[in-house]
């Protein structure tokens, strides 16, 4: 696969086969992904993989807590969930997209819990990937961690496997800074799931839609 193949093709995945992802080919993806740029060449990102009890562990602790403190979802780093148009308008197609695959009924609190609450479970996925950043950096750097997430993205579709990046993984820190020994010194900043794709769930086949260029480019200087 291309890089423009590879582009094309990946997309946000929420439903993951069992299969094992082997070590050797998440390093290989990492070796790639390490090629990111980033300012001043700092390289900021950290990267917790986790599989097999751990994996377990994190999920069942992460859920259990998100049971007994559902109120615990803010962010250890300033993040706002209010958001203006055109971006509210966005996010509520996407949701009403996705909600309408798995057959959510609009305003059945109980089963958008549920299914958001998949993000702590990687959507089955065998392997998990939790992105931490030292809390001395600024934002400058969380782009950094975008580009590296990025290139992990496309490595690992060009091997024929899936990603879902999850900023869900910035909420319940706390359990996850326990469960792997995240210093006190780093955000965790988003997850990832990885692995292969069921391609039988039906929310699998959404397909987000994209703004033309013509709303987000402002060409200066080419006439
Ligand atoms: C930084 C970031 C955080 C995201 N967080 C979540 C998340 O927590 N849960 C989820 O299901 N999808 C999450 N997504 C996936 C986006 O919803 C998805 O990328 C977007 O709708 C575009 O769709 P596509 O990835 O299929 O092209 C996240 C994506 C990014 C880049």
């Amino acid at each position: 696969m291309n890089l423009e193949e590879a582009l094309k093709a990946r997309k946000s995945v929420r439903a993951f086969k069992p299969d094992p992802v082997p070590l050797d080919l998440v390093k290989e993806i990492l070796e790639l992904a390490r090629l990111s740029p980033s300012g001043t060449n700092i390289q900021p990102w950290k990267v917790h993989v986790v599989a097999g009890e751990v994996r377990r562990r994190l999920e069942e602790e992460v859920l259990a807590h998100r049971e007994t403190d559902p109120a615990d979802k803010i962010a250890e780093f300033p993040r706002t969930s209010k958001r203006k148009e055109p971006y509210t308008t966005r996010m509520r197609t996407l949701g009403k997209q996705m909600y309408g695959l798995i057959g959510i009924p609009k305003g059945d609190q109980a089963a958008n819990w549920k299914q958001w609450g998949r993000n702590y479970q990687f959507f089955d996925a065998p392997v998990g990937l939790i992105f931490t950043i030292d809390k001395d950096l600024d934002c400058m750097s969380f782009l950094d961690i975008g580009i590296f997430m990025q290139s992990i993205m496309l490595a690992a579709k060009a091997r024929g496997l899936d990603t879902c990046s999850q900023g869900a993984w910035n909420n319940f820190w706390s359990v996850t800074r326990r469960v792997l020994d995240v210093p006190d010194e780093e955000y965790i900043v988003c997850g990832m799931s990885l692995g292969y794709a069921d391609e039988t769930a039906p929310v699998n086949t959404l397909v987000a839609e994209r703004e033309p260029i013509e709303s987000f480019a402002i060409f200066h200087g080419f006439d």
